[in-house]
C-alpha cells in the first residue's frame, strides 16, 4: 500500500516539458527498443528486467542524444540505438548503485534488492550492461565503442572512489568533481558526443557536444546531491536525506565543511562519529549543512556548470533546437 502511494505521488508530479514533446516520436521508438531487451523466456530475469524498465525514469540522457541528433542533421536508426543503450547502461548502474547504498526505493517503487535480493540484483544489472554491449556492436562505430567502454570503467571508478572515501571529511573539491564526472558526467558526455559523431560533425563540434554533456552531467549530479537534502522521498521517488547518513560527502556538505563559519568543526566531528551512537547527531549534521549555506552554494555551483553547458551550444545551428537544449539544461537544475 505504501509503495502504491509513493508511486502515485511521484507520477502526478511529473509534468512534460516542451523539449520532451518535441522529440516524443523518437522517444517512443527508444521506449519500444528498451522493452525489446526484456528476455523472451518467462522467468525471474524477465520479471525483474520488465519491472525496472517499465518503472519509468526521466529518460533525460536519451533525450539529450536525440535533441543533438535532430539539431545536427537527421535522427538515424543508430541514434535510436545509441539512446537505448545509454538508458540501458544508466539503468544497470542504478540497480548496482542501489545494492551499494542499500536503497529501498527507486523510481517510486521498491528497489530490486529490497523486493528480491542483492544476488539477483547483481545479475539483473550485469544483464542490462550486456544488452548495452550488444547494442553497441550494432552501431558498428569503433570510436563510439571506445567512448562507451571508457564510460563503463568510469562508472566503476566513480563508485569505488565514493565507497573508499565514506565519512572522510578532508576530501577535496577535485575529488568530488572527478567522482561526479566518473559516475554521471561521463555517460551524459558520451550520449551527446556519440550523437554528434553519428552525424559526422567536425572534431571541434564533437568536442563542444562532449563538453555540453559533461557539464550538464556534473550539474545533474550536484543537483541530485542537493535534492537529497531538500526533497522528500515522495517527490523524488527514491530515498532522501540518505547520502550523509551513508557517509557520502557531497556538494552541500563539502561547502559547509569548507565555509568560514567555525561551526564547521562541529559538523566535522559529527560526520566522523559516523552517526553510530546517536541518531540526533545525524539531524544536527543536516541542520548544520543547511545553516552553513551548503545548499545555496551547491545550487550556485550547479548553475555555473549549466552556464558552461549552454556556452558550448554553438555547434547547434537550428535555433529552436538550441533553445530546447538550453531549456533541457535549465530543467536539470530547476527540477
Ligand atoms: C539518478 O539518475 C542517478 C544520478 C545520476 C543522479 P536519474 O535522476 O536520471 O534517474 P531516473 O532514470 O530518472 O530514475
Ligand atoms: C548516481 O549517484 C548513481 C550512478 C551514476 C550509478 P547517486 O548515488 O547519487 O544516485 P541516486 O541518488 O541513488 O539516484
Ligand atoms: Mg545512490
Ligand atoms: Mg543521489
Amino acid at each position: 500500500m505504501k509503495q502504491a502511494i509513493i508511486k502515485k505521488t511521484f507520477e502526478a508530479r511529473a509534468t512534460r516539458p516542451e523539449f520532451l514533446t518535441y522529440i516524443q516520436d523518437e522517444l517512443k521508438l527508444v521506449e519500444q527498443k528498451l522493452y525489446s531487451n526484456i528476455p523472451q523466456k518467462d522467468n525471474l530475469l524477465s520479471e525483474i528486467i520488465s519491472y525496472i524498465l517499465k518503472a519509468g525514469g526521466k529518460r533525460i540522457r536519451p533525450s539529450l542524444s536525440l535533441l543533438i541528433a535532430k539539431g545536427t542533421g537527421q535522427v538515424i536508426k543508430k541514434h535510436i540505438i545509441l539512446a537505448e543503450l545509454t538508458e540501458l547502461i544508466h539503468t544497470a548502474s542504478l540497480i548496482h548503485d542501489d545494492i551499494i547504498d542499500s536503497s529501498l526505493l527507486r523510481r517510486g517503487r521498491e528497489t530490486i534488492n529490497s523486493l528480491w535480493n542483492n544476488k539477483v540484483s547483481v545479475i539483473a544489472g550485469d544483464y542490462l550492461f550486456a544488452q548495452a554491449s550488444v547494442r553497441l556492436g550494432e552501431i558498428e562505430n569503433n570510436e563510439i565503442v571506445k567512448i562507451y567502454a571508457k564510460v563503463l570503467s568510469d562508472l566503476c571508478c566513480g563508485e569505488i572512489e565514493q565507497f573508499v572515501n565514506k565519512f572522510k571529511t578532508n576530501i577535496s573539491w577535485n575529488y568530488y568533481i572527478d567522482k561526479s564526472m566518473s559516475k554521471t558526467g561521463s555517460l551524459f558526455a558520451a550520449a551527446c558526443k556519440g550523437a554528434a559523431i553519428l552525424n559526422e560533425l567536425s572534431v571541434s563540434e564533437i568536442e563542444l557536444a562532449n563538453n555540453y554533456g559533461r557539464c550538464v552531467g556534473i550539474a545533474f549530479q550536484i543537483k541530485d546531491d542537493l535534492l537529497d537534502f531538500t526533497s522528500s522521498a515522495e517527490e523524488l521517488g527514491k530515498e532522501s536525506c540518505s547520502d550523509l547518513k551513508n557517509g557520502l560527502i557531497t556538494a552541500p556538505t563539502l561547502f559547509a565543511l569548507t565555509s568560514e563559519d567555525s561551526r564547521k568543526e562541529q559538523l566535522k566531528q559529527l560526520i566522523e562519529s559516523e552517526f553510530k551512537t546517536d541518531h540526533e547527531n545525524y539531524d544536527k549534521a543536516i541542520r548544520l549543512v543547511h545553516e552553513l549555506g551548503g545548499c545555496e552554494k551547491a545550487e550556485e555551483l550547479a548553475d555555473k556548470y549549466i552556464r558552461e553547458a549552454k556556452n558550448s551550444l554553438s555547434f547547434i545551428k537550428d535555433n529552436v533546437i538550441k533553445e530546447h537544449l538550453s531549456t533541457a539544461a535549465d530543467f536539470i537544475v530547476k527540477r
